[in-house]
């Protein structure tokens, strides 16, 4: 069974359908203690009282501005903002132009990364998402946006969706607030890192715990290797405050700015397993 077929929406009916409002976001008490990957809040919209875990993006995506109150109002999340910023300022500094760049942006959902990188200016911008409803959420708050959007599994990408995917000649990968967590797996970034040309240009974020050395998901070893064995050069480093938890404690994130400087290998894709 599919991730898409798991999901099931905690609203009764298409809520988008019908121009549904956010009446409130009620957070838990602030001393309740859970992991990031299972935070929850209760919203009503339309008169309905739904509890939601924040992971649960089919959920989130169906309400108009439910995504943007919960994670940009209420919790301070800056990464879309955070990361595209950083990637002109770390772009410029190497003598190159975001105007040059056609950009991938993988775990797109509704599209706020979107909004930030054509304030940039960059040429085109395609959507990856995994979920139909980030397509469909993107199409109703930011239309037009996105030169396509495609719902596509880059962990078992059909040959048909890589070649179109290739067509679009990306030269720059975004991926912001979508690794780890049961979200994109390593072999899914690195075929995404695959798709773009060499060389070329990735801006990502993560949790901060999993660069750590020991941490299991594969993604500090990844990045390790793809740095050690001159597949990518990293430029820019930093840590910082991607939101505050619903306790109210800050999450540390590291954003990642790096080139592309070597094609990939299927057998580095291969060893990074079956997700
Ligand atoms: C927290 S949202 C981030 C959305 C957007 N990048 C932003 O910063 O607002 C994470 C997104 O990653 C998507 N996602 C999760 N796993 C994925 C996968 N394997 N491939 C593509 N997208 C995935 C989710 O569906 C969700 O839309």
């Amino acid at each position: 069974m599919t991730r898409q077929q798991e999901v099931t929406p905690v609203w009764p009916e298409r809520l988008a359908d019908i121009d549904s409002k956010v009446e409130a976001i009620e957070l838990p008490e602030r001393e309740i203690d859970v992991d990031q990957d299972e935070e929850w809040c209760e919203v009503v919209v339309s008169g309905e009282r739904r509890r939601i875990r924040f992971h649960d993006y089919e959920d989130l995506f169906q309400v108009p501005g439910l995504y943007e109150e919960l994670f940009y109002e209420r919790l301070g999340c800056c990464s879309p903002s955070y990361i595209s910023n950083l990637l002109d300022s770390v772009v410029r500094e190497y003598g190159e132009s975001p105007q040059e760049f056609r950009v991938l942006d993988v775990g797109a959902g509704n599209g706020m990364v979107g909004d930030e990188l054509s304030r940039l200016g960059v040429q085109s911008v395609v959507g990856i998402d995994i979920i139909p409803a980030a397509k469909e959420a993107t199409g109703r708050d930011r239309p037009n946006l996105y030169d396509d959007f495609r719902v596509a599994d880059l962990s078992d990408l059909a040959e048909v969706e890589e070649e179109r995917l290739r067509r679009a000649d990306a030269n720059c990968l975004t991926t912001v607030a979508a690794l780890g967590y049961g979200d994109i797996p390593p072999r899914a970034f690195a075929k995404a890192l695959d798709l773009i040309s060499t060389p070329g240009w990735l801006a990502f974020n993560l949790k901060e715990d999993f660069l750590r050395e020991q941490e299991t998901s594969g993604f500090s070893r990844l990045i390790r290797r793809l740095n050690r064995d001159g597949f990518i050069l990293t430029l820019c480093y930093r840590r910082y405050q991607h939101r505050i938890s619903i306790a109210g404690e800050p999450l540390y994130y590291v954003a990642v700015i790096a080139k592309k400087l070597k094609d990939l290998d299927g057998e580095l894709i291969d060893s990074l397993g079956s997700v």
